[in-house]
């Protein structure tokens, strides 16, 4: 998402900032304190404008939900709405989904929604989509055993493509459908979805729920911790 620097951007975070995790690293393995009855932890990475995370939030106030987003002007936007809801079942992070084990310690999240992620069309970008293998690996480093991950996109051949990632990685599918509205409005919409749908294109989802890990994968290192092939091409 290409947005223009929001002015006061600092002002309106710090006006959030009861919602705002500065430090998730010093949160790692204790997200659960901040809503101690919570009946789970669920993360939106790349939450946009937020509509998706603080809608859920205000349906579902027994959960605890951590929205992840690398864009701040975006997020602030999100963090004004759940503000303005005063929802206390809500938190910010704004970092890079790469680096989730860094902020959650294995096992303790429950679910992960990714919600029209960037597609990246281009091959030679396909490590930066955020259903590409180690992407997905990196997500088993923090979701539970049997954890999930809802997937929703727009595009056609992001779809089709992570579909086959999926189960690559271990990941069970589960509810996969290419015209998730078909007999109406189902579930919470994003400000994208809200978008495409009114555009007529059709929404894919699906549920990939965490397997065992395949045999090839087992000796899986992040690129992350290796040293760099291509210093013009980050992940
Ligand atoms: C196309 S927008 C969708 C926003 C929102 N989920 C929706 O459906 O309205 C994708 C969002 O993902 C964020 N994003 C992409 N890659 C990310 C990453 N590696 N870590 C955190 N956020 C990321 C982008 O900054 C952008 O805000």
């Amino acid at each position: 998402m290409r947005m223009r620097k929001k002015p006061n951007l600092d002002v309106r975070m710090e006006r959030c900032e009861e919602l705002l995790i500065r430090e998730p690293e010093a949160w790692k393995g204790r997200w659960r304190e901040l809503k101690p009855d919570a009946d789970g932890l669920h993360l939106e990475i790349g939450c946009g404008k937020g509509r998706f995370t603080v809608e859920t939030a205000r349906l579902h106030p027994s959960t605890l939900f951590v929205a992840v987003e690398r864009v701040a002007d975006a997020m602030v936007i999100a963090m004004e709405r759940a503000r303005q809801l005063e929802l206390t079942n809500v938190f910010f992070i704004d970092a890079d989904a790469a680096r989730l084990r860094d902020y959650f310690a294995p096992g303790e999240v429950d679910r992960i929604y990714l919600n029209f992620s960037d597609p990246w069309p281009s091959n030679r970008h396909a490590k930066r989509r955020l259903t590409h293998t180690d992407f997905l690996m990196r997500y088993r480093l923090v979701l539970r055993e049997g954890g999930q991950i809802h997937f929703k996109t727009d595009n056609h051949d992001l779809y089709e493509w992570s579909l086959f990632q999926f189960p690559k990685a271990g990941y069970t599918l589960s509810e996969v459908t290419r015209n998730l509205h078909e007999h109406g409005i189902q579930g919470v919409m994003t400000d994208y979805e809200e978008k495409f749908h009114n555009l007529g294109t059709p929404i894919n989802r699906c549920v990939a729920t965490v397997g065992p890990l395949p045999a090839e994968l087992k000796d899986w290192i992040d690129p992350l911790d290796r040293p760099r092939e291509n210093a013009e091409d980050p992940v």
